[in-house]
């Protein structure tokens, strides 16, 4: 299996999720889970470091969540979808990983700073908070996940993992005997990729040829034959490292969501501007009639600057060319009603809420379809966590035999 084009992502359990998320995050989710090999997960064992005094809403906010990912189209037979605590290994992974974790990482990492100052009517000078990131890097590094699709906030917890992984490999990676190890796992490629390997790794330590390192750890993942322990002496090897144990993920940076709120300010549920996934299609309708227009547009006689009408940028998301030539025209020269202009984005919106709240509505009904779908996924996702946990134990000497 390449690990490197596994895809794993978590999302904190903030119970029903909205139009922002719909268009932020989880179309994206659905178009990975066709291409790579994808796990998704609820964060609650995150949503207990800023909220453990309400701890008790996680549960329901958990499985609103979970409905409304499939209900938005995230497939169970294409991605694995588990809970965090129901793979107690992410938290072993984390207590490992905390021993070699300088503190100085931690209180660095941007976020640290920026939400102890933004919740501060939450007590968060807890271990458990600042070691948030750290737990976000168990997350990734059990699955060996190679890209991780976040938004631009968290970034910095995805180069945090890299640096874990990094220090990690460097301090047990390290194995006596690891030169000679390589040397015979070379061996076992077969004559022709073992000559291949060797051209490629001399070109790459002597003339810093980039190229060549990249080919080369393609070669290792072709290599079908060779074990996990031994492709990972040989890409340790190749860098002149030692074994590489973990690896680096890379972050793949969503797209900033342009998804703007009912008052044109990013669709956010602290800024009580949300069309969730579940709304009522009347409150759907309710929400948009009455939603801000141009303010300078008091009478339907005045003309507009749809350049400062929220609705505007609602047609940018859900309009084609032709509709968005008529807004302009027929608002600058007030031929048309803010009403007449609202409508086509109501027809969108239910359009594009429908087939979702239908699977909503089943899920809803069969409660025991999704507790089986989540265990399922944690199954899944267990296995792959427990084979890097062993490995992890067993370079950390953590074996008792
Ligand atoms: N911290 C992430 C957020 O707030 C959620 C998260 C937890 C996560 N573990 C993760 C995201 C691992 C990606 C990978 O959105
Ligand atoms: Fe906004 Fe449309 Fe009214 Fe113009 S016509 S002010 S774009 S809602």
């Amino acid at each position: 299996m390449n690990t490197q084009s596994r895809v794993l992502s978590g999302m904190r359990p903030t119970g029903r999720l909205h139009l922002g998320h719909y268009h932020g995050v989880l179309k994206n989710w659905i178009s990975l889970q066709h291409k790579f090999d994808c796990f998704f997960f609820v964060a609650d064992w995150h949503a207990l470091t800023t909220h453990y005094e309400d701890s008790q809403i996680i549960a329901k906010s958990v499985w609103d969540m979970v409905i409304d990912w499939l209900a938005a189209g995230v497939n169970p037979g294409a991605a694995q979808l588990f809970i965090q605590s129901h793979v107690p290994e992410h938290a072993e992974l984390h207590l490992l990983l905390s021993m070699v974790t300088p503190l100085g990482w931690l209180e660095r990492v941007p976020s640290y700073k920026d939400q102890q100052k933004r919740l501060r009517e939450r007590d968060l000078a807890t271990y458990g908070f600042l070691g948030y990131p750290l737990l976000q890097s168990a997350d990734i590094l059990i699955y060996r996940a190679g890209m991780v699709p976040v938004g631009e906030d968290q970034v910095a917890h995805v180069e945090l993992t890299r640096e874990i992984a990094r220090r990690f490999n460097h301090i047990f990676g390290r194995e006596p005997g690891f030169e000679e190890a390589a040397i015979a796992a070379i061996k076992k490629m077969g004559k022709k990729n073992a000559k291949l390997y060797r051209e490629l790794r001399t070109r790459y330590q002597e003339q810093g040829d980039h190229e060549a390192i990249e080919v080369a750890r393609a070669l290792l993942q072709d290599q079908q034959n060779l074990a996990i322990n031994d492709r990972e002496r040989l890409l340790g090897y190749l860098e002149g490292s030692g074994r590489l144990i973990l690896s680096e993920p890379e972050a793949l940076l969503t797209p900033a969501s342009k998804m703007p709120g009912l008052d044109g300010q990013k669709m956010s549920k602290s800024y009580d501007n949300t069309i969730s996934l579940r709304e009522d299609p009347q409150v759907v309708e309710q929400k948009l009639r009455t939603m801000p227009t141009d303010p300078a547009r008091v009478r339907r006689n005045d003309p507009g600057n749809p350049e400062v009408c929220p609705v505007w940028q609602l047609h940018q998301v859900y309009s084609g060319d032709d509709v968005k030539d008529w807004v302009r025209d027929g608002c600058t020269s007030a031929g048309i009603g803010c009403l007449d202009c609202k409508q086509p984005i109501i027809d969108s919106v239910l359009d594009e809420l429908r087939p979702l709240q239908e699977r909503a509505r089943v899920y809803e009904q069969d409660r025991a379809r999704v507790r089986t779908i989540i265990s399922e996924g944690s199954e899944a996702a267990r296995d792959v966590a427990r084979e890097t946990l062993e490995e992890v134990r067993t370079v950390m000497g953590l074996v008792y035999d």
